[in-house]
């Protein structure tokens, strides 16, 4: 198991003490959560162990990552420690080049950037930093070189923060966005495909695909629809807020012109904290959105795509332990323990007659995320009465869709139990 030294030996030692000869500034506390233990035997032991690296009060079960995560302690204490070395420090920055930063903004950030494009199977020339999906998909379709009457094709089920930018720019520039009805539940990819492929025109520039959908949790087959897209001219970009930490990520693979994501949702990173990816392809045609020193530097990457002035260089060394914790228990071993979780949960509520599961069931559409309903129950009141009976967050999709409940690392076999034991008190309560 990696110590606590080595921990810190990346983030405030490295700060504080590579500066021989200076008045050493009085350290913050040590970071006082822990790495994941190392794989202990029994599997279910490992998971409880990692459940009390979250602050979450044990009798209380979050199940709604999918607006956002709770970050473990070590996550929490690096920002945090981060921010106070910092403010009592700043004293100290010299605005030497060889010397650490106080804040970000004016670095490429090359070593996060690195090691997200490892996480996700891009190179971190490719990867700017952003703020959440919102601004990845702006800097997209605000970047974007289209023309009067070029067509970008979407879905019906999109988050504003998939959509919007799209329709500031048709209103701006007069480009054409049509939206494509996603039945509900899809029965297959095939269904999927075919919904672009059926509504692409000549004038159709771009594609823009959910991975997985806000509030159905629709799962779409990115890669074959990428595939298809490049065959045709078409450039591809994918709104992945719900997707880091949550599905493995092989941006090569899925082919993508370009990508991006809230890794504050599933990765479990510090609020505020997001990536874009745009393939080394691609970059040269994307204008920066915003303008600093470096907006017209065409030889660092992506860098020229977060041209932001100051920021919060706390939340980067939070973000960095992140991706560090989520590495330590493996992407792959994440995906399936939460996977799980979501089978039975809904291999339970498949039990239970009044309850209606709305998100697929297609095993290539489905996610750790799924979306129910039951007789008898409005979807607020549905949300609330989880909350008063049994201390389970989910969160209402509204009617007729009821709650959205999403599995994660901190969630336990026994909350989804739990959840299981509600319904079947709930129906004996009142029937649909
Ligand atoms: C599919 C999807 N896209 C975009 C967003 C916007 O994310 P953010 O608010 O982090 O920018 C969300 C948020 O829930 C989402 O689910």
């Amino acid at each position: 198991m990696a110590s606590r030294r080595q921990f810190l030996g990346s983030t405030l030692a490295a700060t504080l003490l590579a500066r021989p000869g200076r008045a050493e500034p009085r350290a913050a506390a040590l970071p006082r959560g822990q790495w994941p233990p190392d794989a202990l035997q029994d599997d279910e032991t490992y998971w409880r162990t990692l459940r009390r690296e979250f602050t979450l009060p044990a009798e209380e079960a979050f199940f709604n990552t999918g607006t956002i995560g709770s970050s473990p302690r070590i996550v929490q204490d690096t920002v945090i420690d981060h921010m106070r070395m910092v403010d009592a420090t700043v004293a100290h920055w010299d605005y030497k080049p060889e010397h650490p930063d106080w804040f970000s903004g004016y670095r490429p950030e090359t070593e996060l950037r690195a090691k997200i494009g490892a996480l996700v199977g891009a190179s971190g020339d490719e990867i700017a930093l952003t703020q959440n999906a919102t601004v990845g998909m702006n800097y997209v379709a605000n970047g974007m070189p289209l023309q009067p009457g070029d067509e970008v094709i979407l879905t019906d089920q999109e988050h504003p923060g998939g959509r919007t930018g799209w329709d500031l720019k048709a209103k701006r520039h007069g480009i054409y966005v049509k939206q494509v009805h996603v039945p509900v539940p899809p029965e297959n990819p095939q269904q999927l495909i075919d919904l672009y492929v059926n509504a692409t025109t000549p004038q159709t520039k771009v594609w823009a695909i959910p991975h997985l959908t806000s509030q159905l949790a629709i799962r779409f087959p990115v890669a074959d629809m990428c595939r298809l897209a490049r065959d045709r001219g078409i450039f591809t970009v994918i709104d992945g807020a719900q997707c880091c930490g949550h599905l493995r990520l092989d941006l090569r693979a899925i082919g993508c012109d370009a990508y991006y994501s809230s890794p504050h949702k599933w990765l479990l990173a510090p609020k505020g904290c997001g990536w874009l990816y745009v393939s080394a392809a691609r970059l040269p045609q994307l204008w920066a959105t915003l303008a600093s020193s470096n907006w017209d530097n065409y030889h660092d990457g992506a860098y020229r795509l977060f041209q932001i002035g100051t920021g919060n260089l706390s939340l980067l060394k939070g973000y960095e332990a992140a991706i560090e914790f989520h590495n330590r228990i493996g992407p792959e071993r994440v995906e399936r323990r939460i996977m799980a979780l979501a089978d039975r949960l809904r291999a339970g509520l498949a039990q239970v007659p009044q309850a209606h599961v709305h998100s697929p069931t297609h095993a290539e559409l489905t996610s750790a995320t799924t979306v129910w309903s039951l007789d008898g129950w409005t979807a607020v009141e549905l949300m609330d009465q989880l909350w008063d009976r049994a201390r389970i967050r989910c969160r209402s999709m509204g009617d007729p869709w009821g709650v959205r409940q999403c599995c994660h690392i901190y969630n336990l076999p026994e909350d989804v139990d739990r959840t299981l034991a509600t319904v079947r008190q709930m129906t004996r309560e009142r029937r649909g």
